[in-house]
């Protein structure tokens, strides 16, 4: 196997794309939450519930991934030296582990009210930027620099 499926590609580049949308709209429902916590009133808007249901979508989509990797399996890793894939494998794994536990913090936040969660998913907004940023300048140093084909790995042709 040298390629993940079109399924597992497919999903993630969803989930890169509903993640983007998380971080580019994420004001509405910072104020709305804001507001509710004070006890005040908030207009719900499409943009708040774009928030909502796209980040449960990617925590759906994320336990789908988990699932696939399971039953399908994915490429052999590319060679590389026993402490760059590490680096990558934990990577994989904290980006997996953020995948749920955003959307689950989030809706801790939204639908119980809950302000701890809310600070949970602030803090692991920060991580997942610096996790997200590492996984890039990994996929690009192989591209670029190793010239190994891995884009062509994630490809969601065929
Ligand atoms: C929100 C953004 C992203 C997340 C959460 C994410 C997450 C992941 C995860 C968890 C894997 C491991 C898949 C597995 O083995 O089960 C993976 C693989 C991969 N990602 Fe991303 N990714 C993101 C964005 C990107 C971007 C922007 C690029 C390209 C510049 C990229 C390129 C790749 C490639 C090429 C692989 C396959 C690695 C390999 O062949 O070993 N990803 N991604
Ligand atoms: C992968 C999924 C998600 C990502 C990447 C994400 C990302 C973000 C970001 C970047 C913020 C702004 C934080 C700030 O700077 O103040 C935010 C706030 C918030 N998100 Fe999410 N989110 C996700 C899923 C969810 C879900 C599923 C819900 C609810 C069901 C949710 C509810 C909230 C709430 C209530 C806030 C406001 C928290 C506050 O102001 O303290 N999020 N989210």
């Amino acid at each position: 196997m040298t390629k993940y499926s079109r399924a597992q590609a497919v999903l993630h580049w969803a989930v890169f794309l509903l993640i983007v949308q998380q971080f580019v709209f994420h004001e509405a429902i910072v104020e709305a939450f804001g507001a509710f916590m004070k006890g005040q009133e908030f207009a719900f808007s499409p943009l708040i519930a774009a928030h909502v249901f796209g980040g449960i979508l990617v925590g759906i989509f994320a336990v789908a991934r988990l699932w696939l990797r399971k039953s399908r399996g994915v490429p052999e890793e590319l060679p590389a030296p026993a402490a760059q894939r590490l680096v990558a494998k934990i990577i994989h794994i904290g980006l997996y582990v953020l995948l749920i536990a955003m959307p689950v913090s989030g809706a801790v936040a939204w639908f119980g009210g809950v302000g701890a969660a809310a600070g949970a998913h602030e803090i692991m907004k920060a991580i997942m930027l610096t996790f997200v940023g590492l996984h890039i300048v990994g996929a690009i140093y192989h591209q670029v620099v190793l010239k190994d084909g891995i884009m062509a790995r994630m490809s969601m042709r065929g």
